[in-house]
């Protein structure tokens, strides 16, 4: 076991220890996830005042609460007394939230409401403002996307967010009313031998899809047909700054978009949202991954929760578009799971592929991993941001300059989690 030291990442190559090293792995949960924006959840989770969500900050266990006025919280869920968690459900309903220990009970902001027994505490033991559920005490959301951080210090969630948000919108308009629900059609979970950042790598990964998804690409190619050239598209990827990049699947014209959609649900987004605006959503298909744990693809909102070095949760949440015809919501159910579903016809081959990998780590004779695909033909937009072919490796090295400048201490860290209390 050793610690990270930047000679193990160069923007062409990572060492295999930051795969496989315990070491790291606690020095990344605090230096990343502890430190920058980290994806809680969905708004649409959350729709009325007394839901909740239970999600994680790297290992620290969370809840997003709506509070009666409808604001949305973000607090440990951990009991401020001895420890426990309380809240054991993943999505609910709730007025408070009692710890099963001792009984104290929290209000919908994390601030401590009542104790059991508490005449057993003598004046002075008991200090219920101090004791609130701990708040994460950054909160930022965009388009229903709720982000949250552990560190007080991080940079504006604005500034974070920036140039994801095109893509966003893109996504959201897609729906008519522009509101998206987020895994009420359906979640999959699965784990994998693996580490976590294979994950910010694979879900935006062009240079595998002609080899390692063959099948489903000939498949595909019936409702896309361009798909069928999948490897000569002028598609690119990008680098869009701290962590996030992006990868262009496909980008339709006015022509194919008409043999994609059915001509109503063209003109209804035309209706809601202007042509320009409408055709942009139903033209730009693409993955994006927002750092450290966060992707959304074509029909789901990826969640990466990293368990250890070697294991790693992902969570799939199927999107719905809010007023969209039941048919068109209905196909994209059946097109998810066709590609990612357990049984479907992309998603098993990149698991084993994950699998795979983690057991090639163990050969310490090649202790590489490259990224070096398309670096010396990489350009920048005139806004600053690095593109390279969807086949090459931009995507893949993005990730690596925020992680780098978060590994190596060059932002704000915070050398304990701060946490206010609630109260
Ligand atoms: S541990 Fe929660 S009330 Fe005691
Ligand atoms: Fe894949």
């Amino acid at each position: 076991m050793g610690h990270y030291t930047p000679d193990l990442s160069r923007p062409e190559a990572n060492h295999a220890s930051l795969y496989r090293d315990p070491a790291i792995f606690d020095e990344e949960m605090e230096k990343i996830f502890h430190a920058t924006w980290v994806y809680v959840g969905h708004g649409s989770e959350v729709p009325n005042p007394g839901d909740y969500k239970t999600s994680f900050i790297g290992q620290v266990p969370v809840i997003m609460s709506r509070d009666m006025a409808g604001k949305i919280h973000v607090f440990a869920n951990r009991c401020t007394h001895r420890g426990a968690t309380v809240c054991p459900r993943e999505l609910g309903h709730a007025e408070s939230f009692t710890c099963p220990y001792h009984a104290w009970t929290y209000r919908l902001d994390g601030s401590l409401e009542a104790v059991g027994l508490p005449r057993g505490y003598n004046d002075g033991e008991l200090d219920y403002s101090g004791l609130g559920l701990p708040v994460a005490p950054r909160v930022g959301s965009y388009r229903g996307f709720v982000f949250a951080s552990l560190n007080a210090d991080v940079h504006d969630f604005d500034t974070h967010i920036g140039p994801a948000k095109k893509y966003i919108d893109y996504y959201c308009d897609l729906s008519p009313t522009g509101e998206i629900t987020v895994g009420l059609t359906g979640i999959y979970k699965h784990r994998y031998r693996g580490n976590w950042k294979a994950q910010l790598e694979g879900s935006v990964e062009g240079y595998h899809v002609w080899h390692n998804h063959r099948t489903a690409i000939d498949i595909m190619s019936k409702w896309v047909p361009i798909m069928k050239q999948y490897q000569n598209l002028p598609m690119k990827a990008y680098d869009l700054g701290f962590g996030h990049n992006i990868i262009e699947n496909y980008t339709l014209t006015d022509e194919q978009v008409h043999e994609r959609w059915p001509a109503e649900f063209v003109e209804l987004l035309i209706s809601a949202h202007g042509r320009e605006r409408a055709m942009d959503a139903l033209r730009h298909r693409f993955n994006i991954v927002l750092f450290p744990n966060m992707a959304i693809l074509e029909y789901h909102v990826r969640v990466i929760r990293p368990l250890a070095a070697d294991r790693t949760e992902v969570r799939q949440y199927h999107t719905s578009m809010v007023g969209a015809p039941a048919a068109i919501n209905q196909r994209r159910v059946r097109e998810h799971e066709f590609f990612y579903g357990p049984g479907g016809a992309g998603g098993p081959d990149d698991l084993a592929t994950f699998d795979r990998i983690q057991q090639g780590m163990e050969a310490w004779t090649a202790p590489w991993v490259l990224f070096n695909r398309g670096l010396k033909s990489e350009e920048t937009t005139p806004g600053g941001l690095r593109f390279g072919h969807h086949t090459q490796e931009t995507q893949q090295r993005a990730p690596y300059y925020e992680y780098r400048r978060l590994m190596e201490g060059k932002a704000p860290v915070p050398s304990r989690i701060r946490l206010a209390a609630a109260g």
